[in-house]
């Protein structure tokens, strides 16, 4: 299980780590610190938040520091109101990302968070995560190659893979999608995200996830005449979301129909 250096020191500036021992037991605090990188780390400009790509005893690892677009000053940008650690943006992605790799869900595993406070009530936060090995974006795939329609179909039956278990990805887009070299799929960027308590399949989040999606990979086709995608890859992506999302609901159906509940289901009907 996680550990935490929940540390009563009310002094400020101060930090609080927490570490997944299934991956590391102790995270030196200086692997938080984005300078430690520069020569050997590889810097993304995620558009959002700094993220760094680098290796610690043998292990390949992203760092990624919350920040907010489009503010002034490197300061203001990654400060956070600081209500308790339980509600910070790294601690809840972390937690997330514990649950769906536990679900067996393709996820990044997380490593580790750091909470730095500077005052009792503003914070700056950093998530450790496993790097996901020879991956790169759906957006950054498609726009140097073409995807099978089999491997398009496979990206919808792993969302809707994510959905049977509730989870509501609040950021589903081009970039939050990783391919690897053998075409494994992950999502990524769970900041925001929740789990949805199980509901019947016409709830209309599903659709919300699915157009955020669409609306993503539209934007990117726009803006760059390379990119690989079009109605049709859309509806392969549909077809694999689909097949998965029936079969989920008929096995529901099959588990009311043949449970003692079904009497008293039938006359609620
Ligand atoms: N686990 C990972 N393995 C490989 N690359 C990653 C991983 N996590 C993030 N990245 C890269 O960093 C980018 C930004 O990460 P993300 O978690 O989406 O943060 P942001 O909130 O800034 O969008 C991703 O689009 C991807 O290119
Ligand atoms: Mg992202």
């Amino acid at each position: 299980m996680q550990k935490f250096n929940n540390s009563t020191n009310q002094t400020f500036p101060c930090s609080r780590i927490l570490s997944n021992p299934d991956i590391v037991y102790t995270i030196p605090e200086n692997l938080f610190d984005c300078s430690q990188h520069s020569c050997d780390g590889e810097f993304l400009d995620s558009g959002r938040g700094t993220v760094v790509l680098f290796s610690y005893l043998g292990q390949e690892m992203v760092l990624k520091t919350y920040h907010r677009g489009g503010l002034p000053g490197r300061f203001v940008r990654e400060s956070y109101l600081y209500t308790g650690v339980y509600k910070t943006r790294m601690w809840k992605e972390f937690h997330m990302l514990m649950e769906l790799h536990t679900l067996g869900l393709p996820v990044p595993r997380p490593i580790a968070a750091r909470c730095e406070l500077s005052g009792p009530f503003v914070y700056r936060g950093q998530l450790l995560m496993e790097k996901i090995p020879h991956s790169n974006t759906l957006a950054e795939v498609i726009t140097e190659t073409e995807l099978s329609d089999h491997t398009w179909g496979s990206i919808g039956e792993i969302i809707a893979r994510f959905h049977a278990h509730g989870i509501y990805h609040s950021d589903l887009n081009a970039s939050n999608i990783l391919l690897t070299k053998d075409l494994g799929i992950y999502l990524i960027d769970f900041d925001k995200c929740s789990i949805h308590p199980p509901t019947v399949p016409t709830t209309t989040w599903f659709e919300s996830n699915l157009r955020r999606l669409k609306r993503s990979l539209l934007k990117y086709a726009e803006k760059t005449p390379t990119f690989h995608f079009d109605d049709g890859k859309w509806q392969e992506l549909k077809k694999g979301y689909d097949g998965i999302r029936v079969g989920i609901t008929q096995g529901l159906l099959t588990l009311v129909v043949s449970s003692e509940l079904a009497p008293t289901l039938l006359r609620l009907l």
